[in-house]
């Protein structure tokens, strides 16, 4: 009797719990389904947020939606963007400028090793995230850098710029990264050949047909004073030595030390101007003295820096990322030219892989024009799709109303087709015209070069970052980030993903948790922690061999990162 009792009373209790457990999930779903509201809303409750009509959130009705959409360019003027915070921003700017100016002065002293202050030091610590989920970590936590520092001073008896024997000009080609690391080769270039550089001129041909000077995507002064003790950096060939004798100048890919030292340099007893015609991989990922690969890494991460218009505009957009949270920056390569490029085309219509196809015929200097964008996407050689990182992401577990920057020109399909792929599960889908008003925008739009340097701020800036592709965005970032702290970086295992995605196609998989699973397995060391640099592919030889290795720029270890303290390795 008693006993039954006792049942009967822990079946109450169990009812009870039961009851509890589902308001507790029904809370849960609700203030869920609150956050999860489209774009366009979303900038719809940050005017009620800023008016103090919050009570009503839940209730926005489609007639709000349609008056919200046609209200957008008021609504985004006053978004997030107390004008205090505005000036904050540029008084931090001011404030690591001083900093880091006083930090370059003595930058030849060993002991005195820091993150060049322009960029945060730990971008999450900015934030005072008080709702840690149990999943915080594995989605935020930036891996273990074990001690790795940058250490990018040269040794005790390197000797301040050495005596000039000429000019060295530089013609860069590429878009904004593959400048970025030839700018950067040619510094060390200009040293081992005791060249006075001239400020690289930037591509105006390329496919990029930007019109901007080197000073309007970089700063200039900064450059020049940065690199003072290392190479002599002068705006322009000074005047009245047009009698000086010139050559234009192909180097050779992928060169060593003597390439440089001997054939270059003999140059000088002929010509007092050597003009590089080109700019990209001139200069060997490897086995190249210390001190040379660390004047590549002041010269990309300290002395590179961009213009203070551009840097200004960065953080703006950092910082109204930031209102929303903890955000991931993806670098969609998703744009026509990559595709058109790659013959990938899985997931396009017929007519849209007949354009691409025919773009590819039609650009001569490409190569290649008979594609398999089937075989090529197997092989993990095509770039993501809008729809395969939505599911890439979801496998992580990152839920739907993370805050995602789409690190991107503009994507093949438009908007539509990002949002009826990616769009469709994750809501928060930023951009930088999104971000900002066409007015914030105006100076920088026709400028591909200083639209991609925006990109490229708030991608080194972001809690995580994903690359859709592996190319030269990508490999910048990725390293850059692996300088300023080995920050969280998830390079997708393409090939991979790929095949594990068609299984739930397929249906061969029932459960897709069991996919996400295995999804999540393979990306467990690809989250961006310490690791040397990949050398040569085994069996290749000569130029393929350089070629193959893992770039300097995307992975500056062991040269200019070193272990504070081995005995605390983990
Ligand atoms: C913000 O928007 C509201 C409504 O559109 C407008 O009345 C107000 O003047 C705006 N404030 C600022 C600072 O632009
Ligand atoms: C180098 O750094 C140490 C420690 O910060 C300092 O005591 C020393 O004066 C510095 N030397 C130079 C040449 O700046
Ligand atoms: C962060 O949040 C905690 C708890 O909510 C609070 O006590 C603390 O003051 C906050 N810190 C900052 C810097 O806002
Ligand atoms: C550069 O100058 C240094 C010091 O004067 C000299 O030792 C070196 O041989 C020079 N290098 C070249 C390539 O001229
Ligand atoms: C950008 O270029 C286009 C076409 O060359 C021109 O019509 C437009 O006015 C330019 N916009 C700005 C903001 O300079």
């Amino acid at each position: 009797m008693r006993r039954r009792r006792k049942t009967v009373e822990v079946a109450v209790i169990r009812r009870l719990l039961t009851f509890a457990i589902c308001a507790i999930a029904l809370i849960g779903f609700l203030s869920v389904h609150i956050y999860v509201a489209p774009l366009h809303k979303l900038s719809r409750l940050h005017l009620k947020n800023h008016n103090r009509h919050t009570t009503h959130r839940e209730d926005v009705t489609d007639d709000e939606i349609k008056s919200s959409i046609i209200t957008e360019q008021s609504s985004k003027r006053n978004f997030s963007r107390p004008e205090s915070i505005k000036a904050r921003f540029i008084s931090d700017y001011k404030k690591n400028e001083i900093q880091y100016q006083s930090s370059a002065s003595e930058y030849i002293n060993n002991t005195h090793e820091q993150v060049p202050a322009h960029f945060s030091t730990n971008p999450s610590s900015k934030l005072n995230v008080t709702s840690k989920t149990p999943d915080f970590d594995k989605l935020w936590k930036p891996p273990p850098n074990r001690n790795f520092v940058p250490c990018v001073n040269p040794n005790p008896n390197y000797t301040p710029s050495l005596e000039s024997r000429g000019y060295l000009l530089v013609h860069t080609n590429g878009g904004l990264n593959q400048m970025r690391a030839g700018i950067c080769d040619m510094v060390a270039i200009a040293r081992i050949i005791n060249a006075t550089l001239v400020v690289p001129e930037l591509d105006k041909r390329s496919f990029w047909q930007d019109s901007s000077k080197f000073k309007d995507v970089f700063d200039e002064d900064h450059f020049i004073n940065a690199l003072s003790k290392d190479v002599k950096v002068i705006k322009k060939l000074p005047k009245g030595i047009s009698g000086l004798t010139k050559v234009v100048k192909h180097f050779k890919s992928y060169s060593g030390l003597s390439y440089y030292q001997k054939e270059i340099a003999s140059m000088w007893d002929e010509y007092k101007v050597i003009r590089a015609a080109k700019s990209d991989s001139r200069l060997v990922n490897n086995n190249l003295p210390p001190d040379i690969q660390k004047l590549r890494c002041r010269a990309c991460y300290e002395a590179l820096r961009f213009s203070h218009k551009i840097e200004t505009m960065g953080k703006l957009l950092v910082d109204r990322m930031r209102s929303y949270g903890l955000y991931i920056a993806l670098h969609l390569r998703y744009e026509k030219d990559m595709l058109a490029f790659s013959g990938c085309n899985h997931g396009l219509s017929a007519s849209e892989a007949a354009e691409l196809r025919k773009i590819r015929q039609n650009t001569a200097y490409w190569k290649v024009k008979d594609i398999d964008g089937k075989v090529q996407r197997l092989k993990g050689f095509c770039p993501l799709t809008p729809k395969e990182v939505g599911i890439l992401l979801t496998a992580l577990g990152y839920s739907s109303n993370t805050p995602i920057y789409i690190a991107a020109g503009e994507i093949y399909g438009g908007e539509s087709r990002l949002a009826s792929t990616l769009g469709s599960r994750f809501s928060m889908l930023m951009s930088k015209e999104k971000l900002a008003t066409k007015e914030e925008l105006k100076p920088f739009m026709n400028h591909s070069t200083q639209m991609a340097a925006l990109d490229y701020i708030v991608s080194i800036e972001s809690d995580v970052f994903i690359p859709s592709y592996s190319g030269n965005m990508a490999r910048a970032v990725e390293g850059h980030r692996r300088y300023l702290g080995h920050r969280k970086t998830i390079s997708p295992d393409r090939k991979g993903i790929v095949r594990l995605i068609d299984k739930i196609g397929r249906g061969a998989e029932k459960d897709n948790r069991q996919v996400y699973e295995k999804i999540i397995e393979i990306h467990k060391t690809r989250q961006g922690s310490p690791r040397r640099r990949t050398g040569p592919a085994t069996g290749a030889k000569g130029l393929e061999r350089h070629r193959s290795e893992e770039s300097f720029y995307e992975n500056p270890l062991p040269e200019c990162l070193c272990q504070r303290d081995p005995s605390r390795r983990r």
